[in-house]
């Protein structure tokens, strides 16, 4: 009898750790500081973007995000410290206005997705573009 106790005891202790331990595994996706573009962004997406305004705008990374306190060599993505993100967040919401309104689109497709009008047609790989007259 007290053997069978022993081992329901030790079989509820057993049960209760996989599951705590479970529990505390379950991947926590973090939040996404994401103003502009839809929460549910996938990684890829998210990295071809942020690559094309590099190119479109002939910069690095961290001309919008800054670095990461305490870690070399790496940025804060998350921040909004550098207030040329904002900026940036201005001229995109800006860009998926005009390809929303102006232009025909599949409504299947995520106006933020479209790539009728991009960065790169005024930016042409310059921060601040200008005309040349
Ligand atoms: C021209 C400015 C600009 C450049 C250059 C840029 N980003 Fe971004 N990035 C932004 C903006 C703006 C957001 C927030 C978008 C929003 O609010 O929807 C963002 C968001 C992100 C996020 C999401 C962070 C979070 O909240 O989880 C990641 C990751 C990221 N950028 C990576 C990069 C990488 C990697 C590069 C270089 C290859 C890069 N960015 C270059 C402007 C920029
Ligand atoms: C319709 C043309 C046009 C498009 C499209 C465009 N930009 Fe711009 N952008 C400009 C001009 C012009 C300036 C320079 C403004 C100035 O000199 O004051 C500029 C400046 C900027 C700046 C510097 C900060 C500022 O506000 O002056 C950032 C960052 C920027 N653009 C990001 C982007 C990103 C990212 C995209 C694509 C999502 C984009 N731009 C698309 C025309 C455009």
């Amino acid at each position: 009898m007290v053997l069978d106790y022993k081992i329901r005891v030790f079989t509820a202790l057993v049960f209760f750790t996989v599951l705590g331990t479970a529990w505390v595994r379950q991947p926590v996706q973090k939040k996404r500081n994401l103003k502009v573009l839809p929460q549910d962004i996938s990684d890829e997406m998210l990295d071809s973007i942020m690559h094309s305004f590099n190119k479109a705008l002939g910069v690095e990374c961290n001309f919008c995000h800054v670095p990461a306190k305490g870690f070399k060599d790496s940025l804060d993505y998350a921040s909004d410290d550098e207030p040329m993100k904002e900026e940036a967040r201005k001229m995109m919401t800006m860009v998926i206005d005009i390809n929303k309104k102006y232009f025909w689109y599949d409504k299947k497709q995520r106006p933020e997705y479209l790539k009728t009008v991009t960065c790169m047609h005024c930016h042409r790989g310059e921060p601040y573009p200008e005309v040349n007259h």
